[in-house]
Parts: C-alpha cells; structure tokens; sequence
C-alpha cells in the first residue's frame, strides 16, 4: 500500500431513534446563532423539522433557516447561505438533509470565512480555506456519505462545471434509520448504488496488490449488494436499510481508500453529466459503470477477474481471467437490470444534451488504470445513450 497518516474528526450517532438524544448531547457545544439548513421540503412533510426545532429550542437557540437547497447544490446558493450566515453572525450550521444540503453547508461555512471567492480561492490560487463555522449534520438521505468526508461537488451554472470544492469536516453525524424511512425507493436504490460506485471507484484504483482495504472494500460491497435486495424486497426492513447507511458511511469515512489513489473516473463523467442534465447522481452512475468498464478493464484485468471472484461470486470453473473479468462486469450490469436502475440515458428522460461539451469538460482522474481521452470519454457517453 502507498503510504499514509490517518485521522479522523467526524463524531458518528448511529442507530434507531438516536437523533433526539444526540442533538441534546451536542447542541449545547455550541454559540447561540443557529443556521438550520434543509431542502425542499421533504424534512417539513414528514416530520423531522418538528423534532429538530424543538431540539433548537430546547437548546435555546436563535435559528435562522436556509432552506431550498437544491439537489445538484448549485454555487449560487453557496454564497446565498454564506450570507445569511455573515448578516447572523453565525455560530454553527445544522445541515439536515441528504448530500447535497450535507455539501453546501460544507462550503457555505468556509465562505462565510472567507473574504475572497472560494471557487477562485481554490481553483485558480490552489489554496485550501482553514477557518470553518462549526457544523453537525443529520442524515435524511444515504448513499453518498457526504456527512463523513470534507469534498463536496458544487455545481457553478456560470463556468458550467460540477467539480468538488473543499470545505470542512463535520464536527458530529447523526445517522438514524427513523429519518430515512420516507426516502422515495427510487432515492433508497439510486442512492445505494451511488455507494456501490463509491467502492468500486476505489477498489479500482491503485495499487491493486491484494491488500487490507480492498478486502474490507469486498466485504462492504457485498453488503451493499445484499442489503439492496433484501431493502427492495421489504422496504420496512430496518436492520437492512441501517446496514446500507453504515456502508454509505464506510465508503466515504476513509478507511477503504487508506494506502489507495482511487479511481473516480466514472464520478468525472457523471458529475459533468449532471451540469447540463440536472440528472440523479446514482442513476447516472448506474449508466455510465459497465459502459467505462467495457473501456478499461484490459488494463486491469487481474483486479476486474478479483471483483468477479470476490464480490459477485463467479465460479472461476477453468475461466481465464479475462473471461472471469467480462462475467463481473456482466454481473454488476445485471444487478443494475434487476434492481430497476436505468441502463441508458434514454430511461432517464436524457434525449439530447452537447455530449461533445460533457468529455471535454470532464476531469481525467489519475487512479484510473486508464488514462481515458476526450474522444473515448465521447464514445462513452454515446454507447449510453
Ligand atoms: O430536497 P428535499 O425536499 O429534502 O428532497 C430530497 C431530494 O429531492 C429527498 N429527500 C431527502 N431526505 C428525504 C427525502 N425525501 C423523503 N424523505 C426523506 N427522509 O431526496 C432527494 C435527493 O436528495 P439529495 O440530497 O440530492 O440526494 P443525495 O443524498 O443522493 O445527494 C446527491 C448530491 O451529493 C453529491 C452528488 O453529486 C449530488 O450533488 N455527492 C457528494 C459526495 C460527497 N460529498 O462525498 C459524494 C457523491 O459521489 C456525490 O457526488
Ligand atoms: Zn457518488
């Protein structure tokens, strides 16, 4: 493995019903000025927003709501919040939501630091912000663990690119089965697979020598797996679906990419997908994944044959490795299939967008066993179609 100094700052609730009791054990850390962040107003309809306005108000503090952060958070709405917090002289930030309210808020409490634009900041001056507004999140929707690490993938309209910006780490994740319960199961699978990818984005980078976190990596990515069909099956599993939120987590706390310069090529595309679609970021993945394995798996056979062996149970039954290889990807094209996730672009209402501007915009990552052109990336993006 590469070499690596490991540390970790994100304090983790999990479990049923623990939202309550945490947010009581943490909440008075903090100053006064509360900035409550949420989305559309899913967190309204179902009744978590009662429950963390009382524990605000039990904690008595001033709270100043943000609301309407959008899926595919944009940086418009960055610097909207970054105000608010300015104008209230913001303490702490209570991000209540899926990925994309967890994202903005990361880094709405570095601009709000910051006199100097962030996207500049760290894109043109290739500077990282150090001073954050402290900030807890309570997860509503899994897949990403966005709660867990400190990137977060803005979209700028302006520059048309959905690229990560850095921003800081949570101080405390809540992660409570009860509060994902009214997750569309659309969301639940999109979501999941959004995980799957993570691993896999990962697993694929290098080195491949068999090593400690890619065989943790296995293990979670057969969870994953499992835990999707026994949640598609009874979606009133708990233990299922709490089993996936731990492995959203897992995927994105670090331990998996320890020693590892991960791939995240597929992520690439996908994001600048989502610049000109607005499409769900899991759905999207799930078109592009066995398309770009098609693409890069000869330079990476053994570690593509290890995947089919290790995670999707392939027989090697006097296989070669090239053709264990091609049965994995078959495999995970399948489950894709089975699971009711979109196979083309066509299923998920995308008939045209500039598929041209999308490659050439597209970061080339350096994990992955290929370094993929602009040509290829068009390529790919045409075999989803
Ligand atoms: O906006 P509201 O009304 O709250 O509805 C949301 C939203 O429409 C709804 N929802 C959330 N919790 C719910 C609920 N509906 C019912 N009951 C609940 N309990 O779910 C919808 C999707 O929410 P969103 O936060 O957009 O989904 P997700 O968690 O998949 O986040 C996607 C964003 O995260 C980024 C993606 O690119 C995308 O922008 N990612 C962030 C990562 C990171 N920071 O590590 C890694 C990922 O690779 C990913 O790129
Ligand atoms: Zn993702």
């Amino acid at each position: 493995m590469n070499q690596f100094t490991y540390s970790y700052p994100v304090k983790v609730y999990f479990g049923e019903a623990v939202a309550k009791e945490s947010l009581a054990a943490e909440l008075n850390k903090y100053g006064k000025n509360v900035l409550l962040a949420y989305g559309g107003g899913s967190v309204k309809r179902v009744g978590i927003y009662d429950e963390i306005i009382s524990a605000l108000n039990e904690a008595g503090k001033n709270v100043t709501e943000f609301s309407g952060i959008m899926p595919n958070p944009t940086y418009a709405k960055v610097q909207g919040g970054a105000k608010l917090a300015r104008d209230n002289k913001v303490d702490f930030i209570l991000a209540v939501g899926g990925g994309s309210v967890i994202d903005c808020c990361k880094i709405v409490s570095a601009q709000a630091k910051l006199s100097e634009d962030i996207w500049g900041f760290e894109y043109a001056d290739h500077k990282t912000p150090t001073k954050f507004i402290p900030m807890g999140a309570v997860v509503t929707a899994f897949g990403t663990g966005a709660e867990m690490n400190n990137g977060a993938v803005i979209t700028n309209e302006e520059k048309k690119m959905k690229s990560p910006l850095w921003g800081a780490f949570y101080d405390f994740a809540v992660l409570d089965v009860n509060y994902t319960t009214t997750m569309p199961m659309k969301q639940v699978i999109s979501g999941s697979f959004d995980t799957l990818s993570h691993c896999m984005e990962t697993y694929f980078g290098t080195p491949r020598e068999t090593n400690l976190s890619d065989e943790i990596n296995e293990a979670v990515m057969r969870n994953v797996i499992r835990n999707i069909r026994a949640t598609l099956k009874n979606p009133e599993d708990k233990f299922a679906r709490s089993e996936l939120i731990w492995a959203s987590a897992m995927a994105e706390n670090g331990i998996l990419k320890l020693g590892k310069m991960t791939d995240f090529q597929c992520h690439m595309l996908e994001h600048q997908l989502g610049v000109y679609t607005d499409c769900n970021h899991g759905q999207g993945l799930a078109v592009i994944h066995p398309v770009l394995y098609q693409h890069i798996y000869k330079n990476a056979v053994p570690q593509f044959a290890k995947f089919a062996r290790n995670v999707w149970g392939i027989a090697e039954n006097g296989k070669t490795e090239e053709e264990q290889a091609l049965a994995g990807i078959q495999a995970l094209a399948d489950f894709i299939k089975e699971v009711g996730l979109p196979t083309k672009f066509s299923e998920m209402d995308i008939t045209d967008t500039d598929y041209e501007a999308i490659a050439r915009s597209t970061i080339i990552t350096g994990g992955c066993c290929k370094k993929l052109s602009t040509d290829e990336l068009l390529e790919i993006l045409k075999e989803c179609k």
